[in-house]
This record gives C-alpha cells, structure tokens and sequence, in this order.
C-alpha cells in the first residue's frame, strides 16, 4: 500500500540532519544526563519574552474572552495589527508603507510559502546563496519551484554577486537573501545590499515575469559590534521584505510573521491580494490570533541581547581554543565554522563522540563546515564544551 506520495517520501528518506541531531540529543542526554550533553544542533531560542508579556496576557485575557475573541480574523491579519506593523516597518524601511501592503502570516515560514505560492509557476527558478536555510528547497518545491543555491565566499559568506546574476535565466522568478543570516552570522553591507538592488534592476529591464529580491529577515534585531542591517526596501522595487517575531520576541511557537509588498512595486496591491489569498487556500487562513494580539503589544520590545552577546564570545573562545578556523558572526545565534580536515560529516561524528552536537554543512548546502547553535546552550554549558571540541579537533588529526 501507498499512503505517502513519492516527492514526500523522498524528503523523509533525506530527513533533515537538526532533526537527526534532534534525536540523537535526546538518546545521548538519556544516556549520559543532560547536563553532559552539548547540543548546538537546534535553533530554538530559549529566552524568555519581554518581562511585559505578563501583563499583556493579563490583559488579554479579558479581550478573548469575549464573543469572537478568539474567532476567526481577516485573511491579512488584524487591522490594528497591520497598522501598527505599518508604523514600525515604514520607520525601519525608511520608506512609507501602507498597512494595506502587509499580511500577517504564520510565521516567516508562512510568509514565504504564501508568497511562493503567489509568484511561481512549476518550473520557476529560485536563486540563493549557499549555505541557506534547509527549508527553502520544500517551501518553493511544493509548487513546482526549483532552488539554484550559489556558493557564498567562505569564510565570511558574502554573496557572490557576479555568480548569481550569471545563473539567471529566464526562469529565474525569486533571488532569496537572508541576512543576518542563519547559518552563517553573516550580514550584508550596505555595498552588497546596493549590489544586489542594482543587479535585480539590470535583469528586470525588458522582462514582463519581473524577478523579486526577496528578503528573509526573521534575525534582523539580533546583530553584534553596532552592526545594522541596511533596509532593502528603498533599494528596489522588486524587494519584497519578510519577518516574524519568532526571534526577537522569542515567540517562535505562536507563530506571527509578515509580508511586506513593497508599495513602489507595480500592481503592488494585486501582489498583495493574491498573499492574501494566498494564505487564505495553503489552509493558514489566518496568523494565530493571540500571537497577533502578542505581538503588537510588544512590538518595541525585545529579549535580552546580552545573554547571546556573552554565548557568542564563549564560543568564539572555545573554537579558537580548539584551533578551529571561523568567521566571527555579525548576528543571529550562528557559528557556521570551517572544519579541520574539510569532512564535516566525519568532524560531526568526532563531535558526537564527545557529547558535542552540531549539524554538518552539508545540511545547508555547503560542505566542511559546521553549524553551531547558541541559542539553546548557556553560557557555562558552551565553556564546559571546549574539551570535547578540542578532543574532537586531535582526534581529526
Ligand atoms: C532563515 C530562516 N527563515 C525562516 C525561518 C522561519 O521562521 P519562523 O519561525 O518565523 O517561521 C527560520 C527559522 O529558524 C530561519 O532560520
């Protein structure tokens, strides 16, 4: 009997390596205790919300406790929802946006599928810098889209521009940036972000299919040194700005995010119709109610940078230690590590045996490298860490 189709099958027979590790993690803390098990496999921020959130579910709980409180809303999210998303985007962007030009999604991950799904045709090209997020590929190809990743430059991961813009062709539909960007830390200068506008323009010239400068930007708080992530909105027409609130409000399970159509974009408003409705027939119909309500309430606060800022220079130290090559990130909660020897799958496996998880970059597309997490792992657990690196590193050879 056949009960799964054949594309599905084939993703579980490629089952992620966060989840392999996921698995492994909870099978080494069973058997060694979780205290003796360093897991930088998983990107599931453990800090608490802003201490307001107290408050405001108080609050809320009066508001949902009413008729419809907790019904269904509209498609694109609630009106004082996306106008105080309007407020916040339109200071961020520097440019004006409407609130008719957003839609509140289920996640980043929703905003994403929900705009493929409103741009592709089957066939339709998507072109990313690898190493990339490992959920791209399922996003576009559950409507026939196809992901061209372009290898980054190592060790800083800077988009390779002039290789990008040679792979379009006249499929190309989406150029997919995410920056700071998970896994590598790396976040685009302003030069770049120019770069990459001006590319977007030169190829958008005679095409009637424009294609769209996608921006993913569900790490764009969480940046170190005064770092800034330049707005990509201004840039081009063709940007299209996607986020959620999932990092900087640690409210990753609620699932609130956002598409941003940029209003200098022709037909912006169609655009927009079609995510609406979009997002409406995936079967999200609408972001969870009290994420929304959540959120905007506390759409000018965010978690405490601090405890990241300290997890990143323990491990920066650690992997110095162990004579591990790496570029500092510029923000997320990613280390994305060359790995001695250049095997990551056999530098994982070295890893594991001392209790040490992490996820080998072929996960994402990008050979001997490793991705490390930090955002599930204190301070004291990633200094308590170093010796199974540094074991892991002689065992290599
Ligand atoms: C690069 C990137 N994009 C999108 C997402 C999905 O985020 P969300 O939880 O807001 O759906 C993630 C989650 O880790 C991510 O790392």
């Amino acid at each position: 009997m056949k009960v799964v189709s054949d594309s599905i099958q084939r993703q579980m027979a490629g089952s992620s390596w966060i989840r392999k590790m996921f698995e492994k993690g909870i099978e080494l803390k069973k058997q060694f205790g979780a205290e003796n098990v360093y897991d930088f496999s998983l990107g599931n921020p453990d800090i608490a919300p802003p201490a307001k959130i107290r408050e405001v579910m108080c609050r809320l709980s009066e508001t949902v406790s009413q008729p419809l409180g907790l019904g269904y809303c509209p498609n694109a999210g609630l009106p004082a929802f996306r106008e105080t998303l309007a407020k916040y985007l339109s200071k961020q962007q520097q440019v004006e946006v409407p609130a008719s030009n957003i839609v509140c999604t289920v996640g980043a991950a929703g905003a994403i599928t929900s705009f493929f799904r409103a741009v592709l045709e089957p066939g339709d090209e998507l072109i990313c810098p690898a190493p990339y997020f490992v959920e791209y590929g399922s996003y576009c190809g559950h409507f026939g889209g196809v992901l061209k990743p372009i290898p980054a430059k190592p060790l800083e991961f800077q988009p390779d521009i002039d290789a990008m813009e040679r792979a379009i062709t006249e499929k190309t539909r989406v150029i997919l940036i995410n920056a700071p960007n998970n896994p590598t830390g790396c976040v685009y200068s302003q030069e770049t972000m120019n770069r990459l506008a001006e590319m977007v323009e030169r190829v958008n010239e005679n095409r009637e299919r424009p294609v769209f400068l996608l921006s993913d930007e569900p790490y764009r708080f969480l940046t170190y040194d005064g770092v800034e992530v330049p707005p990509v909105l201004p840039l081009t027409k063709f940007a299209i700005l996607l986020g959620s609130f999932s990092k900087n409000l640690s409210l990753a399970g609620e699932r609130v995010g956002f598409v941003c159509i940029n209003p200098a974009l022709p037909d912006a408003q169609l655009l927009t119709n079609a995510v609406i409705l979009t997002n409406r027939t995936l079967g999200f119909v609408n972001a969870p109610v009290i994420g929304q309500r959540i959120a905007m309430e506390l759409i000018d606060e965010e978690v405490d940078k601090g405890v990241y800022t300290r997890r990143r220079d323990a491990l920066a130290t650690v992997l110095t230690e162990a004579g591990i090559r790496f570029a500092m990130p510029k923000g997320t909660f990613y280390f994305f590590p060359e790995v001695p020897g250049g095997d990551d799958l056999k530098f994982v496996d070295a890893l594991l045996q001392h209790n040490v998880l992490a996820v080998p970059g072929s996960g994402f597309g990008f050979k001997g490298h490793i991705r490390l997490s930090f955002s599930t792992v204190d301070e004291s657990v990633i200094m308590r860490s170093a010796s199974g690196f540094r074991k892991a590193v002689e065992q290599i050879g």
